[in-house]
């Protein structure tokens, strides 16, 4: 049974990095013989504004139904302001397919990338597991007496038993299925005592099945500072959903700026989605300058995921080579063009 794989490129530079996304997956299709259907939806900023549609109806029962694998560019458009075709269909994929794990790997490729002094390869190699279904992204809240003087605004936290115990969970079998050793979590109990000391009590309960992992515990403003500091005390890093998408920023510079910067969001063993951290910035859309490297090693955490781990390693490889050559974008030394960036990959991966 084929593999099968919906790609949204979605707006500004996602159309573009999408397309090296697909034209690496092509060559790897073809050389190894993969079986990997793939279909591309014209879903964003263009389709709403023309047809007024974000995530179309059926879309979530047909992802269950038909597909194993989501790609998505990026989202966000100036000419929707408030952007809700981007929270429609990125978060509306995040949450109806419940896909509790955005796994954020943290990983220098070419030292001189990182923006810390006399770091090396080594120092910068950990994963973030932003917990991806709830917390301050519930959606849950309102405005009362709105545009007044008066105005009063609530944004829910929601925490619940077993959403922070599915992400610190899936975060230590993480660690035990790759071999590694440290698992950190992280939260604000001292100041959010309720929601945070929830995640303490469950992060006790979990880690004590874990003795052959070292479990630690560091409050969300002290590990910034000790990513900034020395992030090579890390392998990986458990978070709610707020927190890990500040970490993961934090995490992209380190590893050389969000054009490196992979993503998945996975419910395990069910259709899951793939996505670049950076967005859809618009200055540089249509200009073949985006670095697509983000979506080439998203299509790889994709790949694995999909049981073709050889192939994520391959591209990984490839990429790694095209930094320490200086075949890349601008934003990572190079002078070359998303297109030629993309040919430059394609060509090692057919040799
Ligand atoms: C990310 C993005 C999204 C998020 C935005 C676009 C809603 O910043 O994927 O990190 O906050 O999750
Ligand atoms: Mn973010």
């Amino acid at each position: 049974m084929s593999k099968r794989i919906a790609f949204i490129p979605g707006d500004g530079i996602g159309i573009e990095v999408t397309a090296e996304a697909v034209k690496v997956l092509d060559v790897l299709i073809k050389g190894r013989n993969l079986p990997i259907e793939h279909v591309t939806f014209d879903w964003g900023a263009e389709k709403y504004l023309r047809e007024d549609v974000t995530l179309p109806k059926d879309a979530l029962e047909m992802f269950r139904r038909d597909y194993q694998a989501v790609f998505i560019g990026a989202l966000g458009d100036p000419r929707v302001p408030s952007n809700q075709h981007a929270a429609d269909i990125l978060l509306g994929i995040r949450f109806g397919l419940d896909l509790y794990v955005n796994q954020r790997p943290v990983k220098l490729l070419d030292a001189r990338l990182c923006p810390l002094k006399n770091r090396a390869e080594l120092d910068v190699n950990f994963v973030i597991f932003r917990e991806n279904t709830e917390g301050l992204y519930a959606g849950l809240g309102g405005n009362f007496k709105r545009g007044t003087p008066d105005e009063i605004a609530i944004q829910e936290d929601v925490n619940t038993r077993k959403g922070v115990e599915r992400i610190i969970a899936h975060a230590f079998e993480f660690a035990l299925r790759t071999h590694r050793k440290k698992v950190c979590m992280s939260d604000k109990a001292n100041a959010l005592p309720f929601g945070h000391g929830l995640w303490q009590r469950t992060f006790a309960d979990v880690k004590s099945k874990y003795p052959e992992i070292e479990a630690r515990h560091l409050y969300v403003d002290t590990l910034a500072m000790e990513l900034v500091r020395d992030p090579s005390q890390f392998e990986v890093i458990v978070t709610c959903n707020m927190f890990g998408d500040i970490l993961s920023d934090l995490g992209a510079q380190l590893q050389g700026g969000l054009g490196l910067a992979p993503s998945a969001n996975l419910n395990p063993g069910n259709v899951s989605m793939f996505e670049t951290v950076h967005g859809s910035a618009p200055p540089l859309a249509g200009r073949n300058l985006a670095n697509p490297m983000a979506a080439i090693l998203t299509l790889g955490l994709m790949l694995d995921y999909l049981g073709f781990p050889q192939e994520a390693e391959a591209l990984e490889g490839v990429v790694t080579d095209a930094l320490r050559q200086n075949m890349s974008t601008s934003d990572a030394g190079g002078n070359m063009g998303t297109r030629e960036v993309g040919d430059w990959i394609c060509s090692k991966l057919s040799v």
